[in-house]
């Protein structure tokens, strides 16, 4: 087989975790792979997470033949001190391979404590506004990612997103050399996941999906991940929200999510993430939900920049065929994906999951929360590039939209 290069913008290079073990039963398999690397294994998850699912993990580690090391102090938005802790039990228990058991901030936890382990330094070295991108010197040592949501994707990329409590603001690092080297997706582990957390974790999937499919980095490759997993997760949400125990819409979100990782990690996020990361520091909301607040009006915004794409996206959401025209198609994809949130009772999640400000301590943050967004570098990937006056416009109109009126 021939590969066609003209299809590709200029040199690129795919990453991937080496192994992906899919299928409900994938977690037996979790001894066996990460015993591959060493004799001992640090576990790293949350005490939630590990009271359902740690002592299965840490049977079918111990199983194989490996020593386990168990940090199980993992928060919501992993800190910069609960890395530098678990980095420490890993020092301290002579590990050689990493096992997270967890989401996104069990996974980022576990590739946070292979940077330290690997180079030196503190972790806030790394984020990519003091080293830039690919700012990781040496590979992380081997990371064995068990998924139990749908999802972050992390267990597929790049990136690591650690929260910074003495400046109330999260920070990314972003490099090929913490990619996961297998990557467990278990559809039976994500079936105790929160209604709330099927529904923040899915949408943030969808927004990766959309993201990468839009962004100026987006490329043949990619664009093929993105696609499937559009399609994937828009189908099969709405079905493991309304009833999670539903293992075939959770087997098609962790391929849909998985593959939206892979797309994002190999294309890039753009406006929603970057605008996000400030919305979600300021509010203390939950990273999915942020994105899924953001995502139908940043989709509105940037549609007329790429009516290709955003057609696609409508057609791929069922919201269009071929009938209409790319712009005309390219306009129903916001509403679709507004359908999709409301589906999901995305803004009842603001009374239990936000710290909602009044209107005017909120335009008050309104100038700093995007001046963060700019400096992440994610929107200048946008298909339409935002000016500072209109990323403010969408901060204000967000809030009269979609987060004051869900406090009535
Ligand atoms: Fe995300």
């Amino acid at each position: 087989m021939t590969v066609d290069n003209t299809l590709l913008q200029g040199e690129e290079t795919f990453v991937s975790p080496n192994q992906i073990v899919l299928g409900v039963g994938a977690v037996e398999e979790t001894g066996e792979r990460a015993s591959q690397y060493g004799e001992t294994a640090l576990l790293v998850a949350s005490e939630q997470i590990y009271d359902v699912h740690g002592e299965t993990v840490r049977s079918v580690l111990e199983s194989a033949g490996l020593d386990v090391v168990v940090y199980d102090d993992v928060r919501p938005d992993p800190t910069v001190e609960n890395i530098e802790a678990a980095h420490d039990t890993w020092e301290r228990g002579d590990c050689d391979v990493i096992v997270t058991l967890g989401g996104g901030s069990s996974i980022d936890t576990g590739k946070g404590v292979g940077i330290l382990a690997a180079n030196d330094g503190d972790i806030r070295d790394f984020g990519v506004d003091r080293a830039g991108y690919e700012g990781v010197p040496n590979r992380t040592p081997p990371i064995v990612a068990v998924n139990t949501t749908a999802g972050t994707g992390s267990e597929a990329t790049r990136s690591v997103v650690v929260s910074d409590e003495s400046t109330s603001t999260k920070f990314l690092i972003v490099s090929r050399n913490v990619v996961p080297t297998v990557a467990v997706e278990d559809p039976e582990l994500t079936v105790s996941l929160p209604q709330s957390h099927t529904a923040f974790t899915g949408i943030d999937a969808l927004t990766h999906a959309v993201e990468a499919y839009t962004s100026v980095k987006s490329y043949a490759l990619s664009d093929e991940y993105a696609e499937r997993a559009i399609e994937r997760i828009s189908r099969s949400l709405p079905a493991a929200w309304a009833n999670g125990g539903n293992i075939e819409a959770r087997t098609e979100m962790l391929l849909g999510q998985l593959q939206a990782g892979q797309a994002f990690t190999n294309s890039s996020v753009a406006l929603v993430h970057g605008m996000a990361r400030p919305l979600g520091a300021q509010l203390h909301l939950p990273h999915g939900l942020a994105n899924g607040l953001l995502l139908p009006y940043v989709v509105d915004f940037s549609a007329m920049a790429a009516p290709e794409k955003y057609a696609e996206i409508a057609r791929l959401l069922d919201a269009a065929d071929g009938s209409v025209t790319d712009r005309e198609a390219a306009d129903a994809a916001s509403d679709a994906i507004h359908d999709l949130c409301e589906d999901l009772t995305l803004t009842s999640y603001l009374e239990d999951y936000a710290d909602v400000p009044e209107r005017d301590e909120y335009l008050e943050v309104v100038p700093e929360m995007t001046q963060d967004a700019i400096d992440s570098g994610s929107p200048a990937n946008n298909a339409r590039t935002p000016t500072r006056e209109e990323t403010e416009d969408l901060y204000v109109h967000l809030y009269d939209d979609a987060i004051a009126p869900a406090l009535e």
